[in-house]
């Protein structure tokens, strides 16, 4: 089978980790606050902090902007499932909003259709690697805070500026399925020091003035082992393994993503012309993509070309069932856009380790199936 998500773990990663076990220091430590200073200069904020999975920072974001029962958040449809949670585990209600028919990205004009008095925040996805269009959903967010689920866009650039850095809270999966992997992880990355320092209590807790035990008694204190809280949260800290992986992996991601761009380009020169699918847009003019995945619009028979590349060893799938659609969310919003990608929609194997064998078998596979 041809896999359609990959990752590209090997002898420099490997000897990261052995280099973590020999230190006997596992948890959060050295290792994680150096890739949080790498990631965050990388992307040019320093107010980031590595986190256990992007589910989490998203669970965290809604805590630090004090969403609370009763509030709205709008959200793209098209999205991770557990964003939505995140939103209704505090009580507060995802109004899912319709995307753009060929990015699927949020729709700027549904965050004026949608907003109320109660709304809180927006929370938008970067869909495929393809930057948001930042200035419109600015124009229409006003005031409202922008939560930027950045899981797909690692190191995509909005006129000059990293996604993930744009709105007041953003954030990046580094899950096996990503591309930069550490196993599972993420960031989150705040947009000013009031922010910043509530995520860094809610990533531990709710503990205030969180320093490591006996480091206590360098500043004074007689007792290290008592603790404080400011507020009640969960633990959402990684450890010293995933991020020295993650540490590696930045040195190399660059050219991850050069690959997949190289494979864009074979699948939008190649498929370009099929009869009976369209090809995804390109990033808007002044923004770059990481590539994360490539979307084919087959408006007949989507699901018979999905049992016929499977068949053919190539897997493939739809990034993200609409979660408007969820029974259990039990919402009634009906929203043509994401619907119909919902039934036309089909993301084909985007990743660095796809051999131009396997690339140009899949465009074979494809072209076949149209005839
Ligand atoms: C768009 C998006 N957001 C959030 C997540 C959650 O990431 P994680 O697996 O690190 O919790 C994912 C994971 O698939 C995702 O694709």
């Amino acid at each position: 089978m041809i896999q359609i998500f990959s990752n590209s773990m090997g002898s420099e990663e490997l000897a990261a980790v052995q280099a973590v076990f020999n230190s006997k220091w596992l948890g959060f430590g050295k290792e994680t606050q150096q890739f949080q200073e790498e990631l965050g200069a990388k992307i040019g904020s320093f107010r980031t902090l590595c986190v256990n999975s992007a589910t989490s920072a998203c669970f965290m974001a809604m805590r630090i902007l004090d969403i609370g029962p009763g509030d709205e958040v709008i959200i793209a449809s098209v999205n991770f499932v557990g964003c939505a949670n995140a939103i209704i585990d505090r009580g507060a209600i995802p109004v899912f909003a319709d995307v753009d028919s060929r990015y699927l990205n949020m729709a700027p004009a549904e965050i004026s259709r949608l907003r109320t008095k109660r709304t809180k925040a927006i929370l938008l996805l970067h869909y495929g690697g393809h930057p948001a269009d930042m200035d419109a959903i600015w124009r229409e967010a006003g005031d409202l805070p922008i939560i930027e689920d950045s899981c797909c866009a690692p190191f995509s650039t909005y006129k000059g500026r990293n996604c993930g850095t744009l709105g007041d809270i953003g954030f990046f999966s580094f899950d096996p399925m990503k591309i930069l992997v550490v196993g599972d992880g993420g960031a989150i990355i705040l947009k000013n020091d009031v922010l910043l320092n509530r995520a860094k209590e809610i990533r531990y807790m709710g503990v205030a003035n969180r320093q490591s035990g006996i480091d206590g008694l360098k500043t004074g204190t007689q007792r290290w082992w008592e603790i404080e809280l400011n507020t009640i949260s969960g633990r959402f800290v990684p450890n010293d393994i995933t991020s020295a992986i993650g540490r590696v992996q930045l040195r190399r991601v660059d050219g991850f993503i050069a690959r997949r761009k190289e494979i864009w380009d074979f699948y939008q020169r190649e498929l370009a012309g099929c009869r009976g699918l369209s090809c995804p847009p390109e990033p808007l003019p002044g923004t770059t993509s990481s590539y994360y995945l490539y979307w084919l619009t087959v408006p007949e028979r989507r699901d018979a070309l999905a049992a016929w590349l499977t068949s053919k060893g190539i897997y493939c799938t739809f990034r993200y069932f609409p979660l408007h659609l969820i029974k259990h969310y039990g919402s009634r919003q009906r929203l043509p856009n994401s619907e119909s990608a919902n039934e036309t929609t089909l993301n084909i194997p985007l990743h660095q380790n796809l051999q131009q064998n396997e690339i140009e078998s899949i465009v074979r596979a494809v072209r076949e199936f149209f005839g």
